[in-house]
Parts: structure tokens; C-alpha cells; sequence
């Protein structure tokens, strides 16, 4: 009987192996030969990247407890910030910073906002409308807590996994006219193990780019990533921050876990055409080269 067990672990290690080595190739193939003459232009890998990693992800993570649950991260984030107050509690916090400097009399969120041409909106009475970015299996559709918490939730992905394509729109985020159809209108855009997916700091930049376009003003970005995506030391971790910031967002948590780094991020500014030329002025000067992971450097 032990024996039969050990048998049976050593296959499913060799499985895990075999299939965390073909998405490590794949990756790798996108950086050696370029986005366009790369795997991601080859829809046979493309389907065999997305079997292997729903594989992964439901299968072996789930039950090897080694991989931290990154959806539920970003669903109990959701909830904390439109169903508990988390979005009033920011912006009375940026009120107090920013109004007693001037004269010390606290505006109330709503009359801040209203000033600045907007609605405060806490997706009372509505659902939070959620878009998950390179969803692969759309897994945040089937979590207990998406419909506790009233979440619609909307996946797309360049090549879903063959048994989700009726759940996860066909899409290649990095395409402004793909992604135009979404601008402004999301609460909250999830990028979960994404961003080392794409190939360079500059597409990575756009991607994220794509992703504030996306959402409302006040809208959360929500950022998962492989603590082994930087070096060890984790300054990486504070870098991508400052991107983000000077995108104009506001952190509003940063939660290292055993595998995951998660980040998430308020959109501080409306949706204009001067905040997008703003942000290509960033990529101009630069600041993009800060979203580097170490496997650019290979
Ligand atoms: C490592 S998987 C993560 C899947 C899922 N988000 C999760 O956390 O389990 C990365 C996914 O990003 C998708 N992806 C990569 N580049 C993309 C792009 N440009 N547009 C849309 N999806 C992309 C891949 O197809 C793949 O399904």
C-alpha cells in the first residue's frame, strides 16, 4: 500500500514537472523569437499552454497546497473594497491628508467627487463588474464568493483552454482596438500571472496601460505575480509600485504570500485623453523599463 503511494506521488510530481516545463518553454519562446514569430502566433502550443495550465491550476495546485489561491486573494479584495467600505475609507483618508494642508475643513467623498464631474460609486444595489485579463479557464465564474458578492464577471484571454472557449472571450490584450470596447467600464481589472507571460517591460507597460483604460475612475487594478518572477530581495516588488503610481494610482494593498505576490491598485484619474498621452509621455521617458522580471535578463 505505501509503495502504491509513493508510485502514485512520483507520477504526479513527473506530471506537475512535464507541465510547468512546457509553460516555462513557452515563455521562453516568446522572449527568444519576439511576441509576433513566437509561440503566441502558433494557436497548436497556444492550446497546449492553456490545457496545461488549467491542469495545473485546478488540479495540482489546488490539491498540493503549493500554490496560494490567488483568486480567492482577489475576490475577498473586491469584496473588502466595494461591499465593506474599503473605497470610502481611501478616499477620506486622501480628503484628511489633502484638505487640512489647505484649511481644514473635510469635504464629505461624495462632494469630492461630485466636484471633480463624477458619482461616488460603490456598486450599491448593482453587481461589481469584474474583467479577468489572460483568464485561461475563467476561474473566478464558478467561486462560491463571485455570486456572495454579487460579481460579473467578464474573461478574456489570447487562447482560452479548449473546454472554457464558450466562457472566455478570444482576445490579444495587448491590441488598443480589441481592448477599446471596455474603456472606462469595469470596477475592477484582474491580471493574474499575466504580466511574465509578456515578453518585454514595454508590452507589460501596455498592458497595463490597457487595463487602467479599462476601468472606471476609482476602479481596482488587482496584480497577482510569482514571488520568483524578481530576485529574491523583492525590490522588484516595490519598482512595479512605482510604475503604477506614476500612472496615477494610489496602492491600496501589497500582500506577500508563500508563491504570490499580490497587488492591488485604485485608478486615482478620470478617463482622458490627456492622462493617456500623459502615460505614453511616461513609456517615453522610461519608466517602463522598471516592469523587468528576471527572466529578461536570461
Ligand atoms: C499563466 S496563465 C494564467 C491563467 C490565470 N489567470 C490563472 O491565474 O490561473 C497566463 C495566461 O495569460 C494569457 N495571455 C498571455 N498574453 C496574453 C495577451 N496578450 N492577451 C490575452 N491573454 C494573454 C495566456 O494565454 C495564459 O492563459
Amino acid at each position: 500500500m505505501k509503495r502504491e503511494l509513493y508510485e502514485e506521488q512520483q507520477a504526479r510530481k513527473k506530471r506537475q514537472g512535464e507541465l510547468s516545463d512546457l509553460i516555462k518553454s513557452t515563455h521562453e519562446d516568446i522572449r527568444e523569437k519576439g511576441w509576433e514569430a513566437g509561440t503566441a502566433q502558433n494557436p497548436e502550443h497556444l492550446l497546449k499552454y492553456a490545457s496545461a495550465m488549467k491542469t495545473l491550476a485546478t488540479e495540482m495546485w489546488q490539491t498540493s497546497r503549493h500554490h496560494d489561491d490567488r483568486i480567492l486573494w482577489a475576490l475577498e479584495c473586491t469584496g473588502q473594497f466595494y461591499r465593506e467600505g474599503g473605497l470610502v475609507k481611501v478616499l477620506e483618508k486622501n480628503i484628511r491628508r489633502e484638505k487640512y494642508a489647505k484649511d481644514g475643513v473635510l469635504p464629505s467623498p461624495e462632494s469630492v467627487c461630485a466636484a471633480r464631474g463624477d458619482t461616488l460609486d460603490v456598486c450599491q444595489g448593482r453587481r461589481i463588474r469584474l474583467l479577468d485579463v489572460g483568464s485561461c479557464f475563467n476561474p473566478v465564474k464558478t467561486h462560491p464568493l463571485t455570486s456572495a458578492l454579487q460579481i460579473e464577471p467578464c474573461a478574456i484571454d489570447l487562447c482560452p483552454a479548449p473546454e472554457s472557449i464558450s466562457d472566455v472571450e478570444t482576445m490579444d490584450w495587448l491590441k488598443s482596438d480589441q481592448v477599446e470596447k471596455f474603456r472606462g467600464s469595469m470596477d475592477v481589472v484582474l491580471m493574474s500571472l499575466v504580466l511574465s507571460y509578456i515578453p518585454t517591460p514595454v508590452l507589460r507597460f501596455r498592458a497595463l496601460q490597457h487595463a487602467l483604460r479599462s476601468l472606471r475612475y476609482y476602479g481596482l487594478l488587482l496584480l497577482v505575480h510569482t514571488r520568483t518572477q524578481g530576485p529574491r530581495s523583492g525590490e522588484w516588488i516595490t519598482e512595479w509600485e512605482s510604475v503604477l503610481t506614476s500612472l496615477g494610482c494610489v496602492r491600496y494593498v501589497r500582500q506577500i504570500k508563500r508563491h504570490v505576490v499580490c497587488q492591488a491598485f485604485i485608478k486615482m484619474v478620470p478617463d482622458t485623453e490627456e492622462f493617456a498621452r500623459a502615460w505614453d509621455r511616461e513609456t517615453l521617458a522610461g519608466v517602463c523599463a522598471k516592469l523587468k522580471i528576471t527572466a529578461d535578463s536570461k
